[in-house]
Formats: C-alpha cells, structure tokens, sequence
C-alpha cells in the first residue's frame, strides 16, 4: 500500500543524490488529485528540511482571449489549449536558475485564467513538484518534459469517483449541476482517456484514494 510518507521518502532519497534542482512530476487525468498531492507533499518535503514547492502546468492553460482567437474556448483543458512551449521554458529555468526567484504563473480558478507570477520558486527551494494533466504527451514539446524531470509519478483515481470530485469543483466556482455534468462528460473525460492512455511511461503509479488525503487547496 501506498502512503504518503513513503512518497515522501522517496522524494527526499532523490534528492539527497544531488545539490542539484530535482524536478518531480505528477501526471494524472483531470480530478485525479494531483494539485491536492502536490501540496501535501510540498508540505511534507519542506517541514522534513527538504525546501519544496509546487508549479502547476495549469499555470500554461491559453487566455480566454486567445482560446476565442483559435475557436477553442469551448475544449479549455485539451492539450492544444495550453502553451507546452512556455511551460517547457519555465522548466528549464527552474533546473538552470539558482541564484534568484523564478517566478512561475498560477491558474486562478475564480478567474478561471492564467496569472502571471502568481507563484515564487525561492533560491533555496530543492524539490519542485510540477503536475498536470500533459506530462506524459508523446508530441513536442510535451515529449521533452520527461528528459527535464527526474521522475513523473502518475495518479490513479476511480473514473466515477474523479468524475464525481469533478461536477463538485465545477459547481463550487460557478456551473450549474447541468452545466457541470456536461462539461465533465463532453470536455473532461475525452482529456482524461487520452491522460490515462499514456500512464504507462510514468516512473510510478500511484492509487491516489490509498493515501487517504484529506482535500485542501485545489
Ligand atoms: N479525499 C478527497 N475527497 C473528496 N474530494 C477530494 C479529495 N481529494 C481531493 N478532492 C477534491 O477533488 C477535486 C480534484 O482534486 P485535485 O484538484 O487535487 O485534482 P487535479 O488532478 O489537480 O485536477 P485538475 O487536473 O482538474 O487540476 C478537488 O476539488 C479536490 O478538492
Ligand atoms: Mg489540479
């Protein structure tokens, strides 16, 4: 069985192999609860005297403006809504980029935008924990992720039960129910086949409902 102290152990062995920057990612289908995971882990790493953060790929989701520009608006969250190029750069600078901040962008739900510089990776921090629904996409620039990473662990999660946390989500910044159950079962779950499609090439799979998390910021 899985347990977040032993993810936790296995972050610190990583990084204690190098002085160096480790980048470790979670892949997961949307609702997975990789966002929920990484802060605990986060959290976790740093109270252990491990400094770590969290960097979203949800920081690289397109402007509704330029989703409107392409006709996207209404597929937000499919892979050719978000700027894999930009969020390759970012992971770059984050391996290279030690003696200052490297600010990252956060994805604001209220607002559901990107807003640039929400998030601060400080000198010091030695465990990035990077997640999104992408880091195991075969095609450019996606495919590269995986050689700026040290390793990607999946999250596994029940489809009914991810689907459930989804609608809630949806409702909790705004949809209706029916609006809600649509947009999981039109926009949502197609990502999610896709996602869980590639979980093979992950370093680990994780049960996510095994480590009992309780939600937090999501
Ligand atoms: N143990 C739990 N019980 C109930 N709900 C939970 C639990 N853990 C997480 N959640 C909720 O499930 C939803 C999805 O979790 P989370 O945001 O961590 O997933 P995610 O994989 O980051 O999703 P996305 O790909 O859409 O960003 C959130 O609203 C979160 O608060
Ligand atoms: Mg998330």
């Amino acid at each position: 069985m899985t347990t977040l102290t032993a993810l936790v152990d296995a972050a610190i062995t990583l990084a204690d192999t190098t002085n160096d920057r480790i980048l470790l990612g979670l892949s997961g289908a949307p609702g997975a609860g990789k966002s929920t995971l990484a802060w605990h882990l986060a959290a976790a790493l740093t109270a252990a005297g491990v400094p770590a953060t969290r960097v979203p790929m949800d920081g690289f989701h397109l402007s509704d403006a330029q989703l409107a520009a392409l006709g996207r608006r209404e597929r937000k969250g499919a892979l050719d809504t978000f700027d894999g190029w930009g969020y390759l750069a970012l992971l770059q600078r984050l391996r290279t980029e030690r003696d200052h901040v490297v600010y990252a962008p956060e994805f604001d739900r209220t607002l559901e935008q990107p807003l640039a510089a929400g998030l601060a990776v400080a000198p010091d921090c030695h465990v990035v924990i990077t997640e999104g629904n992408y880091l195991l996409a075969p095609a450019a620039p996606w495919s590269s992720i995986r050689h700026l990473v040290h390793e990607i662990w999946h999250c596994d999660l029940d489809d009914a039960e991810r689907r459930h946390r989804l609608i809630e989500r949806h409702q909790r910044f705004g949809k209706s129910a029916q609006a809600a159950a649509d947009w999981v079962a039109q926009v949502d779950e197609a990502n999610a086949r896709q996602v869980n499609a590639w979980a093979p090439a992950a370093t680990r799979r994780i049960d996510v409902a095994q480590l009992g998390l309780p939600p937090g910021r999501d």
